[in-house]
Order: structure tokens, then sequence, then C-alpha cells
């Protein structure tokens, strides 16, 4: 019998739909919680265009910020053969800037990068794939969402949600 595929969604927020489990941020205080941040958030997205309404965002950077030159990550363990990661991004490249630079590592192994500078325009844009990994072989793994680079430049993530398929 052919196995069947099926996806799960772990939410920056509510966590795995499966199993419950939820995204580690660290530093924690390096990451705003769209869900609790409110009129005080800095990052603004139309909370209608994200999953379950909610998002997670911090900013590298090499001099500023609480945590000047630590690269700022997100991680969830899942038991499946794929992954994929959605996030939105700020158009702009002021307010908030939007640039990003984000790498990938798959159970501690850079595996992919993403980086763009910003567009120059207004507004965000949404459930913009930014890494995707199948053929996995079957099973645990870590997947590791790390904004920013050590001496790298400013960036923006705005995670979203990470998607996983399982037998
Ligand atoms: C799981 O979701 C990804 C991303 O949306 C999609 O490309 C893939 O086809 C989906 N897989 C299954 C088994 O539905
Ligand atoms: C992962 O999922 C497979 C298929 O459902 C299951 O057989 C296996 O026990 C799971 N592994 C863990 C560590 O949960």
């Amino acid at each position: 019998a052919q196995a069947v595929l099926v996806n799960a969604t772990i939410d920056d927020t509510t966590g795995d739909s499966l199993t419950g489990a939820f995204v580690t941020y660290t530093p924690p205080d390096a990451w705003n919680s769209g869900a609790t941040c409110g009129n005080a958030c800095a990052v603004k997205p139309d909370i209608s265009k994200l999953n379950g309404g909610t998002w997670h965002d911090s900013t590298f950077s090499f001099n500023g910020g609480p945590h000047p030159n630590v690269p700022l990550s997100a991680t969830v363990s899942f038991n499946g053969s794929a992954v994929y990661v959605f996030c939105a991004m700020s158009r702009s490249s002021v307010s908030p800037p939007g640039a990003v630079d984000i790498t990938f590592l798959l159970d501690g192994v850079a595996v992919d990068g993403y980086t763009e500078p910003a567009m120059g325009s207004a507004g965000f844009e949404y459930d913009v794939p930014m890494f995707a990994k199948e053929s996995l072989p079957s099973g645990m793994h870590t997947l590791t969402v790390q904004n920013g680079r050590q001496g790298g430049s400013t960036s923006l993530m705005i995670l979203d949600s990470i998607v996983y398929t399982y037998v």
C-alpha cells in the first residue's frame, strides 16, 4: 500500500497542530510576539493574512539592539520527511527595514539561506516560502531558522508558520 503523506502546521505561537510542541526562540527577549505586543509592535503586518493571526519577529543587528551581533534563532523538532518555512516580509527599506538574511539549519547543519534587500515600497509580503526541503529520511529532525549572521547586515525576520510532512 502507498503511504499517505499529510501536512501538519507548526504555528509560530500556537505550535504544532499534531503534537502541540512549540517553537523555541533564542534569545527569548530578542523576539516580539505579535499575539501580545499589540500597539507597541514596531512591526505590524495584517493579521488577517497570517496563519492563526499571529507572528514572531526579530531584528538582527551587528551593532545595535539588546543582543548586538548575536544571530537570533527559532527552533522546532518534527517527525517527518519534508519541511517548509513561511514568513512575512516588510517591503519598506525604513519602516520597518525589511532586508532579510536568514540561514536554515537542519539537524545542526546549514543547508540553505534566504537573502533579500528590502523592496523599497510600502506594506508587507505574506506567505513567502523561504525554505523547502523534501526527501528527508522519515523520522525526527530539528530545524533552526537563524536570523542574521555574525558581522552581517541588519535582518528582519517575521516568522508565520512551519509546515512539515509526515507519513
Ligand atoms: C505540504 O505543504 C507544502 C507547502 O505548502 C506543499 O508544497 C506540499 O505539496 C504539501 N504536501 C502534502 C503532502 O500535502
Ligand atoms: C515518527 O513517526 C513514525 C510514523 O508515524 C512513527 O512510526 C515513529 O515512531 C515516530 N517517531 C517518533 C520519534 O515519534
